[in-house]
């Protein structure tokens, strides 16, 4: 392939690859705007490039999602372009020895609980929520958290019937077995509910600094993710958020609580995180770990890191509902079955340049009593308990 695509971006280093293809650096020829261009060989499997260039053209506008530039088939490759971000949430972890404070914690679980319920708002569930999928932005937008990689997204609502996909049972892991929820574990097709539950493990895991079921021994792929939901499901509520904010804890026995197709209270979700940004009396400044570690060090923001294989795995399943209720009626195509994956590379350095570039708000926020109501609480035994 030669190194201009899309007719304006040529080219330039490499920045990040994933399972499904690879991320480079691309400069506008006449402009000299920078972009992340998404790559995948035309002779791949299972494609899903185009699909997710649709699917990114279908939220736009949503705050956190990345602007689509340009898609197309050129040469050997599917080509994505779209805006360039920051660092992933996964990278500013490594980079920060691997323990968020529970102010940027709270701070970046806020937004990303926003940019879910806006996926959903637009009748899709995401289907890979883990630290590598969520991307700071750049530049003046360096405080804002982003959610990339919609390969594996679905339709939940049929924009014909306007009905939720049915329930459906004996499917096999689709996303990150680390965050994957525990219905998702069982085979039950996933929903609203799933795609919480694993922003509940991800906040777990950036407060703890690992999950439980990280690191476990088993002889093989399949035995493995059976062993990390025998732990999840074993596990107690309790010991799980050990030393972390009770509400975190409640917050995930409600997603596990929520039925099928049950459309999640998200405004109470974000209560429960709120009343313990309020309870430390923490000021929304948007200014997080990364940030202070970043002013007063020599050192670059880091460089993407590997994912640990064993817990990553990424087997896409065929999307259910394929048009869009955009303008334009696009027909949404996807059915793609498990992708090779291809080991990660390492990538270059850092995608934000300028922490200084930080947004300062100094806000406080506005006190939110929690509807108790609703309140899924962690019970006597330490387990989830439904109210
Ligand atoms: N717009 C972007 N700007 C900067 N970096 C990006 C951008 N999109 C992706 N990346 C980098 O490339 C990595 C892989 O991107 P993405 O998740 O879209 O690919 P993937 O093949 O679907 O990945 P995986 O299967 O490993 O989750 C990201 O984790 C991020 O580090
Ligand atoms: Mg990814």
């Amino acid at each position: 392939m030669g190194t201009r695509v899309g007719g304006k971006y040529k080219v330039t280093k490499k920045l990040g690859s994933g399972s499904f293809g690879e991320i480079y650096l691309g400069l506008h020829v006449t402009t000299a705007e920078e972009a992340a261009i998404k790559l995948e060989g035309i002779r791949t499997e299972h494609q899903q490039l185009l699909y997710e260039a649709k699917v990114i053209r279908y939220l736009r506008g949503g705050v956190g999602i990345p602007e689509l530039l340009w898609c197309g088939t050129e040469a050997d490759f599917n080509v994505m372009i779209i805006e360039l971000l920051g660092p992933s949430l996964e990278d500013l972890f490594n980079y920060c020895h691997r323990k968020f404070s529970l102010k940027t914690v709270l701070m970046i679980g806020e937004q990303m609980l926003s940019r879910l319920e806006y996926i959903h708002s637009k009748g899709f569930i995401h289907r890979d929520v883990k630290p590598d999928n969520f991307l700071m932005g750049a530049n003046q937008k360096s405080h804002q958290v982003y959610i990339i990689d919609f390969g594996l997204s679905k339709r939940f609502i049929d924009p014909r019937t306007s009905m939720h996909i049915p329930y459906r049972n004996g499917k096999s892991l689709t996303g990150t077995a680390r965050y994957a929820s525990i219905n998702t574990h069982l085979g039950i097709e996933q929903g609203r509910r799933d795609d919480l539950e694993g922003l509940a493990y991800v906040l777990l895991y950036f407060l703890r600094g690992q999950l439980p079921w990280q690191g476990m021994q088993a002889f093989n792929q399949k035995d493995k993710y059976h062993k990390i939901c025998v732990k999840k499901q074993n596990i107690s509520v309790r010991e799980l958020c050990k030393g972390v904010p009770e509400e975190i804890g409640t917050f995930l026995c409600y997603c596990r609580n929520l039925k099928f197709d049950e459309s999640p209270n998200y405004s109470y979700c974000r209560k429960l995180l709120r009343a313990v940004f309020e309870k430390n009396e923490f000021t929304l400044d948007y200014i997080y770990d990364w940030t202070k570690k970043q002013s007063g060090s020599t050192n670059p923001l880091p460089k993407n890191q590997e994912a640990l294989p064993e817990d990553s795995s990424r087997q896409p399943q065929p999307s259910g509902g394929d048009k869009t209720e955009g303008e334009k009626r696009e027909k949404l195509e996807k059915d793609v079955k498990e992708p090779p994956r291809a080991p990660r590379q390492d990538v270059e350095p850092p995608l934000v340049k300028d922490m200084k570039d930080v947004k300062v708000m100094s806000k406080k926020l506005p006190t939110t009593p929690l509807p108790s109501q609703l309140s899924s609480k962690v019970d006597k035994d330490g387990q989830c308990q439904q109210q």
